[in-house]
C-alpha cells in the first residue's frame, strides 16, 4: 500500500499519547483534594508537580512551547523547559495541568488536565499574546463557516451543511461581558447557546467531535488554548480558525516582534504545521468531554480522551488506580462519587 493510511496500517508506530495520558491522569488525581477548596493556585501547583514528574518518565524529548509562563515566573513547566526522558522523538509540547483552575477551586464542572504534542518546531508559540478570537466546528464547517463572516451567517451555513434546523444548532461561548453582543446575535439567529464559565479547550473539542450536542464553539479565549485545540482538531478532522487579539500596544508590539500577524486568520495548519499531533485530556471535575476523577471503594477512576492526529483516532481511556498506591492525602470527601 502506498497511501499514507496504508503505510500506517502496515507499519504501525507508537502512540505517544498512550504514555502521556499517565501524566494528565496523575495531574487530575493530585488536583482532587483541592476541588471546591477555594485555592486555585494550590490546585494548579499540585497538578503541575504531578504532571511534570510523570512527563519525566515518558520516552520523548519535549520542549515546552506553551506552559505555565516565563521561566522567572514559573518554577516548573515553564516555556522552553525540556521535559521527557530525553530519548525518543523531538517534540513541542503544550501543557495545561488544569484548564479551569477557577472551576476546580469553586467545585464546578468542566475542569480538565491536558497535554498537546507535535513534532519539534511545528507548534506556534502564541504565549506572548494572551487572547485569540476563535471558531471551532466539526468537519462539516470546513469551507462553510468563516470567522470573518457575521455569526448569524455562519450559523445558517452550518445548519444547512449539517442538514439541521437552525433552532437545533447549539453554540458554546465563554460567559464573559465581552461576549454580550455575540450571545445576542447567536440567539437572534435562532440558535441556542451553551455558556461556559471557563475551559474553552473542552468547548472546542466538543464542537468538533462526532456525536456531540455542541455544533460550534466561538468567541475570545486564550491563545495557548487555541494552539492546543488545533492539535486535537487535527485528529478530529474539524475546523479551527483564530485571530490573535492584542490586549494593549505593548502586547501588539510583542506579537509583531514574534512574527504574529494580527490581520491574519490562522487555521489548524498554521497553528500546528505538523499532522503528527497528540492530544490527551483527563477530567478533573465532571464535564461534557470527560468525567471527573471519582472514588469507587478501593479504586480511583479517571476518564481521559486520547487523540492522535496521524491516524485520526479518538480513544476513551477509563483507568482504575488502586487508591492505596496514591498516598492518604487523597482520602477527602471531594473524591467520593
Ligand atoms: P485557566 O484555568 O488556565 O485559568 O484558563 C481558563 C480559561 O477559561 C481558558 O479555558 C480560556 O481560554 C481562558 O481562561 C479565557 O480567559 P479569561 O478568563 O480571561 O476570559
Amino acid at each position: 500500500m502506498t497511501t499514507e493510511t496504508g503505510t500506517l496500517f502496515l507499519h504501525p508506530d507508537r502512540n505517544l499519547a498512550m504514555e502521556l495520558v499517565r501524566a494528565t491522569e496523575a495531574a487530575a488525581i493530585r488536583a482532587v483534594p483541592f476541588i471546591g477548596r477555594g485555592d486555585k493556585n494550590a490546585a494548579d501547583k499540585a497538578a503541575v508537580d504531578a504532571m511534570r514528574k510523570f512527563l519525566g518518565t515518558v520516552n520523548f524529548d519535549g520542549v515546552v512551547v506553551i506552559g505555565e509562563g516565563e521561566k522567572d515566573k514559573a518554577p516548573m513547566l515553564y516555556n522552553g523547559e525540556h521535559v521527557g526522558n530525553g530519548r525518543g522523538p523531538a517534540c513541542d509540547i503544550a501543557v495545561d495541568p488544569i484548564d479551569g483552575t477557577s472551576l476546580t477551586a469553586a467545585g464546578r464542572q468542566n475542569a480538565i488536565s491536558m497535554i498537546a504534542v507535535s513534532d519539534r518546531g511545528s507548534m506556534l508559540d502564541a504565549s506572548m499574546v494572551f487572547y485569540m478570537d476563535k471558531i471551532v466546528t466539526s468537519h462539516e464547517g470546513i469551507g462553510v463557516v468563516d470567522i470573518r463572516k457575521p455569526i448569524g451567517e455562519n450559523i445558517r451555513a452550518l445548519a444547512k451543511a449539517k442538514n439541521k434546523p437552525i433552532d437545533e444548532i447549539v453554540v458554546a461561548v465563554l460567559d464573559r461581558p465581552r461576549h454580550a453582543q455575540l450571545i445576542d446575535e447567536i440567539r437572534a439567529a435562532g440558535a441556542g447557546t451553551r455558556l461556559m464559565l471557563d475551559g474553552d479547550v473542552a468547548g472546542g473539542i466538543n464542537a468538533a467531535r462526532y456525536e456531540t450536542r455542541i455544533d460550534m464553539c466561538v468567541g475570545v479565549g486564550g491563545s495557548p488554548e487555541g494552539v492546543a485545540t488545533a492539535c486535537a482538531i487535527k485528529a478530529l478532522g474539524g475546523l479551527i480558525q483564530g485571530r490573535f487579539l492584542p490586549g494593549s500596544d505593548d502586547g501588539r508590539q510583542k506579537g509583531l516582534d514574534a512574527g504574529l500577524d494580527f490581520d491574519r486568520v490562522y487555521e489548524a495548519n498554521d497553528l500546528v504545521t505538523s499532522d503528527n499531533t497528540y492530544f490527551v485530556a483527563t477530567g478533573v471535575t465532571d464535564g461534557g468531554l470527560v468525567a471527573g476523577v471519582r472514588r469507587k471503594g478501593p479504586i480511583i477512576r479517571t476518564e481521559s480522551i486520547v487523540l492522535r492526529g496521524r491516524s485520526g483516532t479518538t480513544r476513551r481511556v477509563i483507568a482504575d488506580h488502586l487508591a492505596a498506591k496514591w498516598l492518604g492525602e487523597l482520602d477527602v470527601a471531594g473524591l467520593s462519587g
